[in-house]
């Protein structure tokens, strides 16, 4: 029997893990999978001893393949709860990627390195959670090795972040002797994650927690404990929620400790899907009818069929399959006949989706990011963001005949977020603009592999790029007649202007007070 989608809503969480390079966020995704009961991943389990199957970053493999970054979608069950774990590249240069999929997401893992702390991709990654208010749980990792103190650990996250923490658990002991994690609150103690449920214990000073101790450790582990009751905060949902408090768990997912705590967590803590703020109102995730949006279009996921798969993140409704769903930005219908669950690399066919599901959409190119469907209803949501390029190219192409397969490969390039496409108003070639450089190698490729199209990238005049508004259509028309040479379209016919250097930004910045200059654009 299919279930009421309010009890599908609440049983859901949607979550990313953000972390430094190396810290463990691909092995606390495998362990999250393998405790989480990842039923459908049985395939994706055995592969692990072959590890670098398992391993979605880009960097390691796509490259070879030749094929664009991905960001898996991943679903298990723990518990009455389904996780769906967003995973997104590793590598800095596809930032822009990530970021669109934190638009996703209702909660993060923070993963930190116990002797590193926080690091400055965890500090970079942080700061977009906050911009959207997402909940962060952290997962301090790798105690089986040297750490630091743990009163150290929450200091440095409490002073870097200004995010007030509340440890959950205590690890007792590290390095060495690592033992498991004390659960402040229950008084409970789990040696590992073989053990599914914690034991209760009388306190610190029981013979259990001192059996998991050296001699020598057991006094100052009591201490610590008392110190961390009187000194710490306590857990508060209300604050965690707004993204003000971090609960912290301790472990070490390689040795496989603390990370049934940190899935119970995301269930009893974590907010089940959010409502979504679109254009007209704001839609609850329990409503009846279907609304969606797209987040990320990925070509290619499988190279044996030549597909484009547009993610979707289910708002409110059930996405059902054969279903048809309106495309707001054109106002046509769409018939959702095979929508796929995606289970990081293997893949079955989606009968129902609630809000907070993932879900691939296979098309031919009619969706683009931040497209909403819905079952009627002309709403659009706001919120994948698009980030101004850090670096500008001008595409020169050998053959001058492709000039037009150019122009269709670039756009279909940009509808899928692999680059920024740039159209100057001047009527010169067209501009991309990416984020980082590795995604100019990964356009030049697929330009060459798929289209044929062998390219080279040019220097361009111009190094920076804003969105421009203002209040009224006739000071922006002003100022674009005055500027004729230096603005562009982007890929919806939004206006841009492009300048040399900050200075000469600056300076018009100064000049026209009245249009405004925007480093990140909204999708609509
Ligand atoms: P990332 O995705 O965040 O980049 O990190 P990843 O999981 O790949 O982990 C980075 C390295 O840290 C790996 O070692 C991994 O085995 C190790 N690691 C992860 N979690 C823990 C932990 O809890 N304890 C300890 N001691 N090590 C951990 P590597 O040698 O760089 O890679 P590999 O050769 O093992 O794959």
């Amino acid at each position: 029997m299919a279930e009421t989608i309010s009890s599908a809503v609440s049983r859901r969480r949607t979550f990313a893990i953000i972390a430094h390079p190396d810290a463990g966020k691909t092995t606390l995704t495998e362990k999250l999978l393998l405790f989480g009961g990842a039923i459908q991943l049985a395939g994706e389990v055995k592969a692990k001893k072959d590890k670098i199957q398992t391993r979605s970053d880009w960097m390691k493999i796509e490259r070879e393949r030749g094929i664009s970054v991905v960001t898996s979608v991943m679903t298990f069950e723990y518990g009455d709860n389904v996780y769906n774990l967003l995973d997104t590249p590793g590598h800095e240069d596809f930032a822009d990627d990530t970021y669109r999929t934190l638009s996703a997401v209702d909660s993060a893992v923070m993963v930190i390195d116990a002797a590193k702390g926080i690091e400055p991709r965890t500090l970079k990654l942080f700061e977009v959670c906050r911009l959207r208010d997402i909940p962060i749980v952290t997962f301090v990792n790798k105690m089986d090795r040297e750490a630091r103190n743990t009163f150290e650990i929450l200091d440095e996250i409490e002073e870097k972040l200004a995010l007030d923490t509340a440890p959950i658990t205590w690890p007792i002991g590290q390095g060495k002797s690592f033992a498991g994690t004390y659960h402040l609150a229950e008084n409970a103690v789990r040696r590992g994650d073989d053990e599914a449920e914690r034991t209760k214990v009388n306190g610190p000073d029981s013979n259990r927690v001192a059996g998991l101790l050296p001699e020598n450790q057991r006094a100052e582990f009591i201490e610590e404990l008392e110190l961390a009751r009187e000194a710490c905060r306590p857990f508060d949902l209300d604050a965690f929620r707004e993204g003000h408090l971090t609960p912290v768990y301790f472990g070490s997912a390689l040795r496989n400790y603390g990370v049934r705590d940190l899935i119970e967590a995301l269930g009893a803590f974590a907010p089940p899907p959010r409502a979504q703020e679109a254009d007209s109102r704001t839609v609850q995730a329990t409503e009846d009818k279907m609304t969606s949006f797209v987040f990320k279009i990925q070509a290619n996921m499988d190279p044996n069929h030549r597909d484009r798969i547009a993610f979707v993140r289910v708002c409110s409704g059930a996405l059902q399959r054969g279903m048809k769903a309106k495309l707001v930005r054109t106002g046509k219908q769409m018939s959702l006949s095979a929508p796929q669950f995606f289970f990081a690399r293997s893949r079955i066919t989606a009968d129902e989706a609630y809000a907070g599901d993932v879900v691939g959409i296979p098309n031919h190119g009619t969706l683009r990011i931040g497209d909403t469907l819905t079952e009627g209803e002309d709403i659009l949501f706001r919120g994948v963001p698009n980030f101004a390029p850090e670096i500008l190219r001008r595409v020169r192409l050998g053959d001058p005949m492709k000039a037009k397969k150019l122009r269709e490969a670039l756009q279909q390039m940009a509808e899928e977020g692999v680059v920024q496409l740039f159209i100057p108003d001047d009527g010169s070639p067209a501009m991309v603009g990416v984020v980082g450089a590795l995604q100019l190698d990964v356009l030049k490729e697929r330009l060459n592999v798929e289209y044929g199209l062998p390219v080279d990238f040019e220097m361009a005049r111009f190094s920076i790029c804003r969105w421009i508004t203002a209040d009224t259509k006739l000071e922006l028309e002003r100022f674009i007649d005055a500027h004729k040479g230096d603005i562009a379209r982007d890929l919806d016919g939004d206006p841009v202007f492009l300048a040399p250097h900050e200075f000469g930004l600056n300076y018009e910045a100064d000049r026209w007070k009245q249009i405004r200059f925007a480093a990140i654009k909204d999708y609509q």
